[in-house]
């Protein structure tokens, strides 16, 4: 039977010229939509470039400053830092301690860069001789013993002035007893960002490269997700609103736009994707052999998350990205 919809109807019309698609565009890119991690360790005037991420290095507090200030020049959404200490313990003191890398840091930058938000990585896998992200007891990570560990952490961030705290270890009742401590403590008008959908994935290699952090023994999959697992995504999620998340995030972001879309239509709250370090490395790595035009897999990648519903986007690629939507 002939169709009824063609020749009427012809989707193609839509396209015919960037003005027209232009107009017709359902999800778009703007630079206050990215958040660029950015590594903080210790020294003066270091710049310790990362291997398997290359245009990323770890930065004293002297040389984060002038990133800082191309972030804000570029109208960045903002920036994430991670902590690199000179030395780890058992304990992660360097996650807590108000002379932490991370504090330092983040004191320096609202100081010298006023205008552009903060986000610290309250974690303790970067702080701890064992890599793993709490406090070991009979060869496990103890969930709520590490829970102070994190309040602590997330109290002197905000002490030293973040914008916003965003625990991603997935301990159970951490945004409950993060949210506790900041209000006990003064920091009521500190939101958190929860890494609320964490999976247990093989993307974060390079980061762990980056951060120092890869677990001595064992791996994560006891307390981030399993990759098979959407519906848990849910609730995750939902323990994290209760408990008093401000936003949510999934991570990682292109593996896991299914997570994304589900969450977008479920929760009417700001959701942010982590474009992670295997996503970003994978990227780089195929444009550098050639296969991959990088300007425009970073617009694309980006884009897809966006359409999938993330109102922000934690990436590597934020400054060029701001570049080329300039
Ligand atoms: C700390 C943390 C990790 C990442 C962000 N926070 C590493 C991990 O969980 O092993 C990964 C970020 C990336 O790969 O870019 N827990």
């Amino acid at each position: 039977m002939k169709s009824m919809a063609f020749p009427i109807h012809r989707p193609r019309r839509l396209r015919s010229s960037e003005a027209m698609r232009r107009l017709v565009r359902e999800a778009t890119l703007a630079p206050s939509q990215f958040i660029l991690p950015l590594f903080a360790c210790e020294g003066e005037g270091v710049r310790k470039e990362i291997g398997s991420m290359p245009g990323n290095a770890q930065l004293s507090v002297d040389n984060l400053i002038p990133e800082a200030e191309e972030c804000k020049r570029l109208g960045l959404g903002g920036l994430i830092l991670f902590g690199i200490p000179d030395t780890k313990d058992e304990l992660a003191s360097g996650a807590y301690s108000d002379e932490g890398i991370v504090q330092k840091a983040v004191r320096s930058l609202k100081r010298e860069v006023p205008g552009l938000l903060v986000i610290t990585d309250v974690c303790n896998c970067e702080y701890t001789s064992h890599g793993h992200c709490g406090v070991i007891r009979n060869g496990d990570v103890d969930n709520d013993a590490t829970l102070n560990w994190l309040a602590r952490t997330a109290v002197s961030h905000a002490r030293a002035g973040a914008d916003i705290v965003a625990p991603s270890d997935m301990m159970d009742g951490r945004v409950d007893a993060i949210r506790t401590a900041l209000d006990e403590a003064g920091c009521v008008n500190t939101p958190i960002l929860s890494y609320a959908a964490k999976y247990a994935s093989v993307f974060y290699g390079p980061f762990r490269e980056a951060a120092e952090s890869t677990p001595q023994f064992g791996d994560r999959r006891g307390y981030q997700m399993d990759p098979a697992n959407a519906r848990e995504a849910i609730r995750e999620i939902t323990l994290d609103l209760e408990e008093g998340a401000d936003m949510i995030m999934v991570k990682p972001a292109m593996p896991y736009l299914d997570v994304i879309r589900t969450a977008r239509d479920l929760f009417d709250v700001s959701i942010g994707a982590y474009q992670v370090s295997g996503e970003f490395s994978m990227i780089v790595a195929a444009a550098e052999k050639g296969w991959l035009d990088l300007d425009r897999t970073i617009l694309e990648s980006l884009t897809s998350i966006r359409r999938a519903g993330a109102d922000f986007t934690l990436t590597y690629f934020a400054k060029r990205a701001a570049q080329l939507l300039s």
